[in-house]
């Protein structure tokens, strides 16, 4: 059956692996995808499909009004990925998280309650919930999130929450856990690694290296959101983890040994302000649904570096760039001596 999906932030990294796998899927369906193209938003990554007939590109942002009114109107189902997506850009300012986080959220959510949808599938994470000791969140545990750029996440998903139950728009949430795979913009932590060291540069490790993060491959994600949002539980929220427990200080580990360099390139560096210890969700929800990962956490790993190594067209031209480059010494000049 044809549908159009109007996918936000398509540019960006889990946003383009969406789209593809959406055109080769569903060869019915067409994609509108609205990107405001900020630092994180790379046509390159859409480079592929520019061109394919049931695909369109609207340069433009959620937050604007006027230009997400007339696509709504023509949309079936919106999925939301649009989102100033890093942590630590969050600590150092926090207005454009808000803008596009919260507002960005707000408008999309009310013009469809305008135009009337057939889902509003809005993308999260599990920061939402803060950081956990021990254990596993599942999907009624509170939002505690200890971040900016967390805080802007639940904040957006309170609101989908509300227009649900205030207007009956029809949404799902999935709350997906650290993503590694291609198109990630080198400053997330995996790419930045294996950039750093295919050029010999360090990798900085936060304080101890001992904090806890979940990885889940990127294919298996978006063919979580696929299920959910063809199958899931109008109103329902969907944790989305690969269930591995893996430590910063394993992840330098396991770059340089894929790459055969040496373990002088890790430097423990000044801590994260308000590092969060661990996330670790409980993802028997969405697998009782259908969902299975394909991928398993040692391959996610190998096949992302490959990927890196394979494509350095495409990371150095972003690192070559100004905005990269001012980035970069901003947040590490002081803490790589
Ligand atoms: P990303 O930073 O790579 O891409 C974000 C995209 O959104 C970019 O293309 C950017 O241009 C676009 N964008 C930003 N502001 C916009 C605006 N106002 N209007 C229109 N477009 C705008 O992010 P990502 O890592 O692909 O994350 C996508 C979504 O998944 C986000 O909502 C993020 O919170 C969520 N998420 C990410 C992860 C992860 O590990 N990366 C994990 C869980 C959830
Ligand atoms: P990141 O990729 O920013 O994702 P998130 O904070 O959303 O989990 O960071 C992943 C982990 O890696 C987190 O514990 C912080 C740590 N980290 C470093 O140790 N050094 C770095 O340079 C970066 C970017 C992250």
């Amino acid at each position: 059956m044809t549908k159009t999906l109007l996918i936000t932030g398509g540019c960006g990294f889990i946003g383009a692996n969406f789209v593809h796998r959406i055109l080769r899927q569903y060869p019915d369906y067409r994609v509108i995808n609205l990107d405001k193209l900020t630092y994180a938003g790379n046509p390159a990554n859409l480079a592929d499909i520019a061109d394919d007939e049931r695909y369109r590109f609207v340069h433009g942002d959620i937050a604007d009004v006027a230009t997400v009114e007339p696509l709504v109107a023509e949309a079936d189902c919106i999925i939301n990925f649009a989102a100033e997506s890093h942590v630590d850009r969050s600590i150092l300012g926090s207005a454009d998280f808000l803008h596009t986080n919260v507002n960005g959220t707000y408008v999309l959510l009310d013009a469809a309650r305008r135009h009337g949808i057939e889902r509003f599938h809005h993308i999260s994470t599990d920061e939402v919930y803060g950081s956990i000791a021990e254990g596993h969140w599942d999907e009624s545990f509170p939002l505690e999130p200890r971040n900016p750029y967390a805080a802007t996440k639940a904040s957006a998903e309170l609101l989908v929450r509300a227009f649900h139950l205030s207007h009956g728009i029809p949404t799902v949430v999935t709350r997906a856990s650290n993503n590694i795979g291609p198109y990630q913009y080198p400053e997330k932590r995996v790419p930045l690694y294996v950039t750093n060291a295919i050029d010999d540069k360090p990798l900085p490790v936060y304080g101890d290296g001992l904090q806890v993060r979940d990885h889940l491959y990127v294919d298996d994600h978006c063919s979580a959101i696929d299920l959910v949002l063809h199958k899931g539980t109008i109103g329902e929220v969907y944790n989305v983890g690969g269930q591995n427990d893996v430590t910063g200080i394993d992840v330098a580990h396991a770059i340089l040994r894929q790459l055969g360099k040496p373990e002088a390139l890790i430097q423990f560096v000044e801590d994260r302000s308000g590092h969060d210890l661990r996330y670790a969700l409980d993802s028997s929800k969405i697998k009782a649904l259908g969902w299975t990962p394909l991928v398993g956490v040692d391959e996610a790993m190998e096949r992302t570096i490959q990927w890196y190594v394979d494509h350095q067209d495409w990371w150095r031209a972003i690192r070559d760039r100004d905005d990269y480059k001012a980035y970069y010494e901003r947040q590490y000049g002081d803490r790589l001596k």
